[in-house]
């Protein structure tokens, strides 16, 4: 299953941005060591930088960080050290930070970046819900609003809510349900700060890192019987009680857990 993978590197209890960090400086130090001890002042800037991030991603490695740290070590100081020799102006780097920031929330911090259901997904999902009786749904981390607007068009029983953090995500998943599904509510918010308990079924399309989290936090405030539905991510160690496979491009599966 795709969601095996635990964070495994030795410092998981620090965000994996501030370790990067602070390899970065760890391998500032030991390279200005090398080239004071070994008098290296002839080198460029430029082989100091590849000096610097091969270091960097040698330490990043052998301190089992999740691998694309390693690239993004190796690219770092180049990177930088060319940016500075083609004079480009620190405000287009600041203006794609924030266009990211809208697009993508504190991806930072949360660990969950903004990727999309497919229509399968939302077929599938729509099988396991109740066909006979009203019921309340919520997507925690809507994203864009597409599986809601695409549910609503088969659920004329179900109240559709969906909660999502990142700004450009939510003003397009409010847009969307205005014009297209009614039978949705969509709020921007924190779903960790979001009450579980009014909703026969929550679905969530997230990481593998808040699995355990979102877990916990569903046995605390759901009602007995009411559905947990993941989208390709398990709960490590709790079986489920059925999984389906679907034929979309990324061969996904849902996982439901019955509360
Ligand atoms: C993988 S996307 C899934 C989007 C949508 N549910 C779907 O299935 O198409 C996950 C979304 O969760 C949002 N998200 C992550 N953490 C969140 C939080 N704590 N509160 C609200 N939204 C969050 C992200 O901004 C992102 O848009």
């Amino acid at each position: 299953m795709k969601s095996a993978h635990h964070k495994h590197y030795r410092w998981q209890n620090l965000p994996s941005t501030l370790v990067a960090l602070l390899i970065q400086i760890l391998a500032f130090f030991l390279v200005s060591s090398f080239i004071l001890v070994f008098a290296l002042d002839t080198l460029s800037l430029f082989e100091v930088s590849l000096l610097h991030s091969t270091t960097a991603a040698t330490i990043s490695y052998q301190q089992k960080m999740p691998k694309w740290w390693t690239l993004i070590h190796l690219a770092f100081s180049p990177a930088l050290i060319a940016t500075l020799a083609l004079s480009i102006s620190p405000i287009w780097f600041l203006a794609g930070f924030l266009i990211l920031i809208l697009i993508q929330g504190k991806t930072f911090q949360t660990q969950v970046p903004l990727y999309l259901s497919s229509n399968e997904a939302a077929d599938g999902l729509a099988s396991l819900l109740p066909q006979e009786k009203k019921f309340s749904l919520i997507d925690v981390g809507c994203g864009c609003g597409g599986l809601l607007s695409q549910l609503s068009k088969t659920q004329s029983k179900g109240h559709l809510f969906g909660i999502e953090a990142a700004p450009i995500p939510y003003l397009l998943s409010k847009l969307r349900v205005m014009i297209r599904a009614p039978n949705c509510n969509i709020q921007w918010g924190d779903f960790w700060k979001h009450d579980l308990a009014p909703y026969d079924v929550v679905y969530a399309y997230l990481s593998p890192v808040p699995m355990e989290s979102l877990w916990q936090k569903a046995r605390k405030e759901m009602r007995p019987g009411s559905l947990f539905i993941s989208n390709s991510f398990i709960i490590p160690g709790v079986e489920p009680e059925q999984t389906m496979e679907l034929n979309d491009l990324t061969g996904s599966t849902l996982y439901l857990w019955r509360i």
